[in-house]
């Protein structure tokens, strides 16, 4: 095989956020939005490196692979350096880029990416790693080039998506189980804020050590728990002065009460209890907003323009937060006059467009 076409996905989450770094459960999908990656050999030992929306393109040679200035660069090189931790290339190659799928809109943009080169090199060079190894080493690239402390769930939903199908992930024992998502007479539209908030990826990591915090203080008392997925509400009360410690006690809750909701919200999915479920995304952004603070105005302000609106059943943030899209559960027969109405209240309350997405969910990772 001289050269190959990956297609991955973004995604996106119906519940459980915020959850999966820490052992929890989430439920993601993948969507229609993709990045494209081809990847050819080359006779020589250069890397070269083209994005074709930007029209930009950097070269380096295998034997110099390291952090790039470029931003866009770091998602592949990252991954490529993943790979060279315990692979040989035999030879160079040429990666080409192109993605519809919007840049920091809480899609899994640079996830897609990590996981199209992952998935087309591992091909390309038959080094035989499995689809789960690959997740893990586009995490992993995040980690380390990006440096978001992100959990596995946007590599695992790229990789591992199914059409008109949301699969629920245990992050502990990476155990997963698909459910059609029969939405009848619903849709699920994605409100774009455009908002890309610069603290995003530092307070993200912030929340990360704050909730491993609050494991530390859980741990003196229950010391079989290892991550806050061990844990529940009375170990908390019992540990975590919520006077004194308000913060991390506030972040602790919201997991733990995601993670239970995350479990009954696939129960009412199941049960085709739409509206149930829809509750519990309103109660999740409620726990986003006020006490994992990853909310923002915008976002703020358009779950609270759907809430008591006609034909709407759910809707909430979603992804890292700080921007970005919420995602809505609405009746078909009023999804235009919902798009229409929220279009016009967002351009009022705070001058800015606002852009949706109706979204398809489509199978992870193909080759194309
Ligand atoms: C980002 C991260 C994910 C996850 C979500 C929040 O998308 O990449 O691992 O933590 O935020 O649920």
């Amino acid at each position: 095989m001289q050269s190959i076409t990956v297609k991955a996905p973004g995604r996106i989450n119906l519940i459980g956020e915020h959850t999966d770094y820490n052992n929890g459960f989430v439920l993601p999908a993948a969507i229609q939005k993709a990045a494209t990656v081809t990847i050819e050999k080359r006779a020589d030992t250069l890397v070269e490196l083209k994005a074709l929306d930007l029209n930009e393109s950097i070269s380096t040679l295998l034997e110099e692979i390291k952090p790039s200035e470029i931003h866009w660069a770091n998602y592949i090189i990252g991954v490529i350096a993943q790979f060279q931790k315990k692979y040989n290339f035999p030879t160079g190659f040429s990666i080409t880029l192109k993605s519809d799928i919007p840049i920091g809109a809480g899609l899994s943009s640079s996830a897609a990416i990590e996981c199209a080169v992952a998935y087309a090199l591992n091909e390309l060079f038959a080094f035989g790693i499995d689809k789960m190894e690959l997740a893990l080493m586009a995490q992993k690239a995040e980690h380390e080039y990006a440096g978001v402390q992100c959990g596995i769930m946007d590599q695992f939903a790229s990789l591992y998506g199914k059409k008109d199908h949301v699969v629920l992930l245990d992050c502990k024992t990476m155990e997963y189980q698909y459910f059609p998502l029969l939405l009848k007479d619903f849709t699920i539209v994605l409100f774009d804020t455009q908002i890309k908030h610069a603290l995003a990826s530092s307070e993200y990591n912030t929340r990360r050590l704050e909730c491993e915090a609050g494991v530390a203080m859980i741990q003196f008392k229950f010391p079989q728990v290892n991550s806050l997925r061990d844990a529940n509400l009375y170990m908390l009360n019992e540990c975590v002065n919520s006077i004194a410690f308000p913060i991390v006690y506030n972040r602790c809750k919201y997991v733990i009460e995601e993670m239970e909701r995350t479990l009954a919200a696939t129960e009412n999915l199941v049960a085709n209890e739409l509206a149930a479920f829809g509750k519990k995304m309103f109660a999740t952004h409620k726990g986003l907003s006020t006490l994992y603070e990853v909310s923002c105005t915008e976002l703020d302000a358009l779950v609270d323009m759907v809430k008591n609106k006609e034909g709407v059943i759910g809707a909430r943030m979603m992804g890292g937060g700080f921007g970005g899209c919420t995602i809505n559960i609405v009746k078909k027969a009023e999804l235009n006059t919902v798009i229409v109405n929220t279009i016009d209240a967002y351009k009022q309350q705070t001058g800015k467009d606002l852009v949706h997405y109706i979204v398809s969910i489509e199978d992870g990772l193909v080759v194309v």
